[in-house]
């Protein structure tokens, strides 16, 4: 069998705009609304394997609307961040991360595969052309956003053998501005838990970055609104042998992580386990490790090296929270993914009530201006670390890499 073409780097073609567009106004900039000047773009055919790839000016793409995409959702995609180092050079965090589950993804939805190492070439050649986008005021960065479509054109239901692969870049700011922040202009998360809408289940899709996870959740994320929640603590029920329970997954479009306070007045970071129904989230993956380093010659900024930190995958329940809420555990709650990094979350409105997060309340409201995304110090340490190997102040940090 004669092997298709891969994607072949050196065949690149790069088609610079006529015009370049002028660069937006930083202050109401948000979260993916302002594209860059160019994209990638690549095809992907049965018979000839994948397209030579090509930089171009942003724009639309020529697809039939009895494509795949269209009629069966064949669509997936990736979210990483591209900053500027102290060098003024551009920088990607852990794109190694971002190809894998890409890879994964494709995979999943019966799209044609690629290779993750020549993509990450490209992504970075693509940065390098529209270097001038990328914010160097602090909480602002360049979204890069991988997308894959499925272009096989016809409604039989199958999978498509035909894709194309576009890189998009986007300017972005905080993904929870501080105009929709609550009490005292703080950019608090809160969640309404919900036991009607389920995102993911054993055997789904939940672990992959298919863009058909996202949808189902648009409506109950505007129901939750409606009733004054900003999004929703995604839960699953299962039966264990105390009785049905209501497992803690996700929550928005991210991962969840709880700070406990031990016995020992030491601190237990937890998120939940990998179980098929969570997304793999490289933030998520990246504080798992730092929280565990804290003790280890590699403490938080801002926390005692003495404070015991010990970082934790585990499986908990809404009944867990309850549990810790009335021991007075429940130090700080918040959310982890690519475009908000880090957003605390405040309350988890759970059958008629609210529970608050923070036994540290007094302090976290002292916070005022310094508010960092609504989190509390642990929160805050690791945001402050993570943010600092992003933009390339730790020497020589494996997860920073230059384009
Ligand atoms: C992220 O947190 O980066 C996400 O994936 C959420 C959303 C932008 C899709």
């Amino acid at each position: 069998v004669k092997s298709l073409p891969a994607i072949d780097v050196s065949k690149l073609k790069i088609t610079l705009a006529k015009e370049l567009k002028p660069l937006p106004e930083l202050g109401p900039l948000t979260f993916g609304n302002v594209m860059s000047d160019h994209m990638l773009v690549l095809s992907y055919d049965p018979f000839t394997g994948w397209s030579d790839p090509e930089i171009r000016p942003y724009g639309g793409l020529n697809i039939e609307p009895a494509s795949s995409c269209f009629q069966y959702s064949t669509n997936l995609f990736e979210g990483m961040k591209a900053y500027l180092g102290p060098d003024g050079k551009p920088r990607l965090f852990r794109p190694d991360m971002n190809m894998a589950r890409m890879s994964r993804s494709a995979t999943r939805a019966a799209l044609p595969n690629f290779d993750g190492e020549a993509l990450q070439i490209l992504i970075k050649k693509l940065v390098a052309v529209d270097q001038r986008w990328i914010p160097s005021e602090p909480g602002y960065s360049l979204y890069v956003r991988p997308t894959m479509i499925g272009t096989r054109v016809g409604f039989g239901v199958a999978a498509s053998q035909h894709a194309v692969l576009v890189v998009l870049l986007s300017p972005s700011g905080p993904y929870f501005p501080k105009s929709l922040a609550t009490p005292r202009r703080r950019a608090w998360t809160t969640l309404l838990a919900s036991a009607t809408s389920i995102r993911a289940w054993p055997g789904g899709t939940g672990e992959y970055k298919l863009a058909l996870n996202y949808t189902p959740c648009f409506a109950p994320q505007k129901d939750a609104e409606k009733q004054g929640y900003s999004q929703i603590l995604w839960l699953l029920p299962v039966e264990t042998p105390k009785g049905k329970q209501w497992k803690v997954t996700e929550c928005g479009q991210m991962n969840f992580w709880i700070v406990l306070k031990r016995d020992d007045d030491g601190i237990e970071l937890v998120t939940p386990i990998l179980d098929g129904t969570i997304l793999p989230g490289v933030t998520r993956d990246s504080l798992l490790q730092l929280g565990a380093q804290h003790n280890k010659g590699s403490p938080l900024p801002g926390l005692s090296p003495d404070l015991q930190i010990t970082a934790r995958e585990d499986t908990f329940y809404m009944s867990d929270i309850l549990r810790w809420e009335q021991e007075g555990r429940l130090l700080e709650a918040f959310g982890s993914g690519t475009a908000a990094i880090l957003a605390g979350v405040w309350k988890v409105g759970w059958e008629g009530r609210d529970i608050i997060f923070g036994t540290t309340m007094d302090d976290l409201l002292k916070g005022g201006e310094e508010d960092v995304n609504g989190l509390g110090p642990i929160g805050k340490a690791l945001y402050e670390r993570i943010v600092a190997i992003q933009l390339g102040k730790v020497e020589g940090h494996p997860w920073s890499v230059p384009c």
